[in-house]
């Protein structure tokens, strides 16, 4: 069976990517932002993922307005990431694990969820950059699952909508066949609005009880609904529902390994948090 191993959940602020391209890492300025990495990939050195479960949101490079799925599972041999108009290096092409995909996709029906099926699916910095922070040297030797869920247009998916996908998710992965180490990945967040009378708004003390939360009470997150995450959060600190999400595929004995939070990065809290997930 594939064993979950552990959860990171990470911001993905396009910004990242220029100061990676640029060899920022030192500068004042993103300093905070990058020391808090190295944990994480030592941790990730160690448990060694064979699989990634990227649970983000596409933001208009796969999807646009005209076409918003709730919930789209990623089921191609490969992902390829594609200039979305911020300036960031193309990181490239990411393997993909269909297999696992429809064996994902089987359960989630199962479980009464309706996902879109994307056997073709383009990659943005939601899902690229988080990657590249943790694996600087690239994903070769990985496969990637993208599940993406709606953060941008109303109506969003509640809170314990996403924490029953992740469950849902962590059922399947419990019954798949192969001896592999998997690692859910939320990405976004945390606090952040880009636009409007509230444009860089920042929620610092409800960043920090999520964190908590994430940790031993992740069920406590899941009374909001979209529109009041939103209203907490900021438009785009809704993004906060990949993070419970991906929370939800954990089902053991769940210990904090590294968290980091600093702000701003751009617009945004910037927060990292990974977690460790041993069977029960
Ligand atoms: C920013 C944050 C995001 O989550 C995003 O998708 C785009 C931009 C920002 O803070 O600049
Ligand atoms: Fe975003």
């Amino acid at each position: 069976m594939a064993q979950v191993i552990g959860y990171v959940g990470t911001s993905h602020i396009p910004a990242i990517g220029g100061a990676i391209a640029r060899n920022l890492q030192q500068d004042p300025y993103w300093k905070p932002f990058f020391d808090g990495f190295p944990a994480a990939r030592q941790w990730l050195s160690l448990s060694k993922p064979d699989v990634v479960v990227v649970f983000y949101n596409d933001h208009g490079l796969n999807f646009f307005l005209d076409k918003m799925p709730t919930f789209a599972v990623g089921a191609a041999n490969e992902y390829a990431n594609a200039d979305e108009g911020w300036g960031l290096p193309n990181f490239g092409t990411y393997h993909g694990y269909p297999e696992l995909s429809w064996h994902i996709i089987e359960q989630l029906v199962t479980d009464e969820f309706d996902p879109m099926t994307c056997q073709e699916m383009k990659v943005d910095h939601a899902f690229t950059i988080p990657l590249k922070l943790l694996w600087p040297e690239g994903t070769a030797g990985i496969r990637t699952i993208p599940i993406a869920i709606n953060t941008v247009q109303h109506p969003l998916p509640s809170a314990r909508r996403c924490y029953k996908l992740g469950q849902s998710v962590g059922r399947a992965l419990a019954s798949w066949p192969e001896k592999q180490n998997v690692l859910v990945l939320g990405t976004g967040g945390l606090s952040h609005q880009l636009d409007g009378q509230r444009a860089g708004f920042i929620n610092k003390s409800f960043d920090l009880m999520c964190l908590d939360k994430l940790v031993g009470h992740p069920e406590q997150l899941t009374g909001y609904s979209g529109a009041q995450l939103a209203e907490i959060a900021g438009t785009q600190g809704v993004e906060l529902l990949n993070w419970i999400a991906a929370r939800g595929a954990l089902d053991g004995q769940v210990r904090e390994v590294h968290r980091n939070y600093h702000i701003p990065i751009s617009n945004t809290a910037s927060a990292l948090l990974v977690l460790e997930n041993r069977p029960q």
